[in-house]
């Protein structure tokens, strides 16, 4: 960390604190006596950016044997400072005590922050965590574990059963197997829950039982299948996280995902409580899709990496809300390559539309992989109408063996990733003299505006290369709370196995798989040339198009974008992203495999090319396209995702126009959407840097903004975003239309392949749009929201000329645009019929949704 990031890190740190004294002053604290939630190695309760209040682990301490402690660095990517920043830590056996109803199960969440505590080396920490009779941890690494999931911090989720006592008891064990090694924890939450589980029958095994319900259990994964990210405060009181199920989805069929009607209700009969999971998990859905003969032919199929040799229950969320009669939608379920269930009917189980259902299934696990499969494929043999499968959740339970255990061993990082964090710490060396560097062109590009700027610029590129190098990567996660061992196992049994890639699943295909696919990275397949490296055209799977990008083994920076791009990509899923479908790591290759994007970069028909130029409709969709998908990035996730390099080789083109953004390689996350600037080395293209970001190195959401308004006047003039062989007033694009649009002569600039066609209110619209998003300012600038509906709202002057009530219909509803998330939302369908008419509609009549 340099010095600039030092006192970003501290003002951060200051600005929490402010936050916290805040709000906490506004206090309830949790109403549930059977429940605690604590922060630890504090002596006042806090709220966490949630507004969750947690409360100072003090009053249950048995022994005074242990120190409290801060983190020394606040990693960008922690949800809040709240519990993470501070610390208990223990350096010989240590045990917290709660009185609790012993009548009651509990969940028992751990969190940690692997960080340097004080004196303590975080890499030491090796302890066990047992509850009462249970072992829940067994010489656990936290920063082994988060190295190898590429995540800053860890939630294990358990839920412990009645235990024949009126006391829990949490007990940390620092390892015996090193003499040094102490134990740490950073939030306990031990959180009465009714009991949700029951006796599951086993697959494979006629009338075999296990007990759940006089069981401990670890939650492995627990997805809103076909949804969204379902925050723990939006869950009942039994605050579950839920996440998005696309990660785990295994190949490129990957069904259809759905939203019932707000006609429809959900209806919770008398045998699913409320609590079983939250009416947003029962209201979406993943089928395989509306072709029967497609679905006939394949399973909709995800996998899951866990601990070998333990037994898991495995829990299926259902309610059907499009379909209402028996025998409509039959299928069955495979766990594991057995047949769980034959012939499921949601209708038949819950007995209408709108009721949910849920089934549990339990398999245990002896792959030496650790995987488990889950597929489901239309049964055939009823002869439904629909030859179709649903599924709306998905729990995947731990349970503990006879002893009584639910430890595994720690994950082992994928030997790629090891050899990436090797490089970065090559790298920090060079830190301290590239930020020098940097500073002193920050510095000229801060001290003087316009054109001189484009001259830092070229100071800039001469010496990007080495600043590049000297960028510190902090690789973050979505996942804590997943993935509990990510094994280094084998991964070159072809297409079969799944690769463990950043900790997030995604298929793995053979180095021969792709050679086949690429005619042995035949030149002629070469369909472009990046800084990763080259990007072939391929088929694989016996027909699919895909796009496969090989890295250049040469290139330096290649590892951490490849990790960066993988970790995104693989947990990201819209329609206006570009999706990655798996990726290969042998032999020193990294290899990146894509849908293919037919049309090539939006750069590509834009200018300098022989193609025929693009009508203005078209370029106006394709912006509005680009503008969602970074919309998305920027709201959709939990986290906010900055692009960092958004021009228009980065936009691409399907078969059928839609763009698509792509290459995240230079991606990296806000800590939350409240803290949405991270502060890092300048990169991005030339062009399109945002001033402020390059003045002060700070870096937010607002800086593609900036590029996109460069990415907009590209698409408006047909010119290059810097064109050296121009008049000097005229090499930045961005400067030269600024200034055009302030002498009110921006019509003199247009691409003449166009100038005809643009509606004059739309070339209004369109360039007030985009002459907002390159506001010195990044606070001056529009949100992308803002600047979708901008774009949108211009695509109907187009389409409309005629309709005067528009302006009026704007004003009515900018505010609300201006302030919500809604169209992130709505992007989740894949059946996007892309009816400006239809989406414009929603955007101005929200309540008609
Ligand atoms: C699982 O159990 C088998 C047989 O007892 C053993 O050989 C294997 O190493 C175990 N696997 C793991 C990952 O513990
Ligand atoms: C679906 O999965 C089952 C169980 O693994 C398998 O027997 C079947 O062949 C698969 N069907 C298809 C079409 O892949
Ligand atoms: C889990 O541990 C408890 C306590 O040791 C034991 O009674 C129970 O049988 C175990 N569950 C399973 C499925 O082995």
């Amino acid at each position: 960390m340099n010095f600039g990031t030092h006192i970003l890190f501290f003002i951060i740190c200051f600005y929490f604190i402010i936050n916290t004294i805040h709000s906490s002053s506004t206090n309830s604290s949790e109403s549930n006596p059977d429940s605690f939630v604590l922060t630890c190695g504090v002596t006042s309760e806090a709220r966490d950016s949630d507004g969750r209040n947690w409360i100072p682990d003090s009053k249950f301490l048995s022994s005074a044997d242990s120190i409290p402690a801060k983190a020394k660095y606040q990693d960008p990517s922690l949800p809040s400072t709240i519990p993470y920043m501070n610390a208990r830590i223990f350096t010989s056996e240590f045990t917290y005590k709660f009185r609790i109803s012993p009548k009651t199960r509990h969940w028992v969440r751990l969190h940690f922050y692997p960080s340097s505590y004080s004196k303590f080396d975080p890499s030491i920490a090796l302890f066990n965590v047992n509850i009462n009779d249970y072992t829940l941890l067994s010489n656990f690494s936290a920063s082994i574990t988060a190295q190898a999931l590429t995540q800053a911090y860890i939630i294990r989720e358990f839920s412990v059963p009645p235990i024949q006592s009126d006391s829990l008891t949490v007990t940390f064990t620092p390892s015996s197997l090193d003499n040094d090694s102490y134990a740490f924890i950073n939030g306990i939450e031990i959180i009465s829950m009714p009991e949700i589980f029951q006796s599951v029958p086993m697959v494979g095994f006629s009338a075999q039982f296990i007990d759940a319900n006089h069981s401990a259990l670890q939650t492995m994964f627990r997805l809103n299948v076909g949804g969204q990210y379902i925050p723990a405060n939006n869950d009942s009181s039994l605050s579950r996280t839920w996440y998005d199920d696309s990660p785990y989805l295994y190949g490129a069929a990957s069904g259809v995902t759905s939203e019932a009607d707000k006609n429809v209700t959900i209806r919770y009969p008398a045998n699913v409580p409320k609590y079983i999971a939250p009416a947003d998990v029962y209201s979406t859905a993943r089928t395989m899709g509306i072709d029967p003969r497609v679905n006939q032919n394949y399973n909709l199929t995800w996998v899951f990496q866990v601990d070998a040799n333990f037994t898991y229950v495995v829990r299926f969320h259902f309610c059907d809300y499009q379909v209402s009669k028996i025998n409509q939608r039959v299928f069955d379920i495979f766990i594991n390559n057995q047949t769980a269930q034959q012939s499921a009917d949601v209708i038949a189980w819950a007995g209408s539309m709108g009721v949910p259902v849920y089934k549990d299934f339990a398999t245990h696990v002896n792959d030496k992989n650790g995987e488990l499969w889950v597929a489901l494929h239309p049964s055939l043999s009823m002869n439904p109408e629909f030859y179709d499968a649903i599924l709306n959740g998905l729990e995947i339970f731990k349970i503990n063996d006879t002893d009584g255990n639910l430890a595994g061993p720690n994950p082992v990082p994928s030997p790629m990733l090891q050899k990436a964090l090797s490089r970065e710490e090559e790298r920090s060396f060079a830190k301290s003299q590239s930020y020098s560097r940097s500073a002193l062109i920050g510095g000229i590009g801060g001290g003087v505006a316009g054109g001189a700027l484009v001259l830092a610029i070229i100071v800039f590129v001469k010496h990007k290369k080495r600043i590049d190098n000297g960028k510190k990567s902090s690789i973050a996660g979505w996942l804590p709370l997943y993935g509990s061992s990510y094994s280094s196992a084998p991964k070159s049994n072809g297409s079969k196995s799944l690769s463990t890639l950043g900790g997030a699943l995604c298929r793995h295909f053979s180095l021969p798989e792709i050679k086949l696919a690429t005619q042995n990275f035949n030149e002629s397949q070469v369909i472009g040339v990046g800084g990763f490296g080259k990007v072939y055209k391929g088929i694989v799977d016996g027909g699919i198009k895909v796009a496969i990008k090989r890295s250049n083994p040469s290139s330096e920076q290649g590892v951490h974008e490849f990790q960066t791009e993988i970790d995104l990509l693989s947990k990201l899923r819209h329609r206006h992203l570009v999706s990655l479908i798996g990726a290969c790591e042998e032999e020193h290759e990294m290899i990146l495999v894509y849908d293919y994007m037919a049309n090539g970069t939006l750069r590509e028909h834009l200018y300098n090319s022989k193609k025929p130029p693009l009508s203005w409709k078209q370029r106006l969709e394709i912006c509005i396209g680009a503008a969602r998908g970074l919309h998305y990035l920027h709201t959709g996730a939990k986290y906010t995702i900055i692009h960092r390099d958004v021009k228009t080789t980065n936009i691409l083109l399907d078969d059928k126009w839609v763009a698509k953004v792509s290459d995240f390689g230079l991606s990296r996350t806000g800590a939350s959407l409240n803290e949405t600037h991270v502060s890092t080395m300048v990169k991005g293209s030339f062009g399109y840097l945002d001033p402020e970001y390059f003045r002060r190195q700070k870096l937010t959401d607002k800086s593609d903004v900036y590029s996109f308004g460069v990415v907009l006047f590209e698409v408006l003039c047909g010119r290059p975003a810097l064109n050296s062989s121009l008049p000097h007033e005229q090499v930045s694009l961005a400067d030269w239309a600024l200034s055009c649009h302030k002498k009110g002569i921006l019509e003199t600039i247009i691409d003449p392949c166009i100038r005809e066609e643009i509606n004059c209110n739309c070339l209004q619209k369109f360039a007030e749009a985009a002459v907002n998003c390159l506001s010195d300012q990044g606070i001056d600038r529009p949100s992308m929201g803002a600047v979708l509906w901008n774009l949108e709202f211009a695509l109907q002057l187009q389409l409309n000329p005629d309709r005067p009530n528009l302006v009026a219909e704007q004003k009515a509803n900018n505010a609300y645009v201006m302030h919500t998330k809604l169209l992130s939302i709505e992007e989740e369908s894949d059946n996007g019929k892309d009816s400006p008419d239809a989406i414009f509609s929603l955007i101005v009549n929200p309540q008609g949704r």
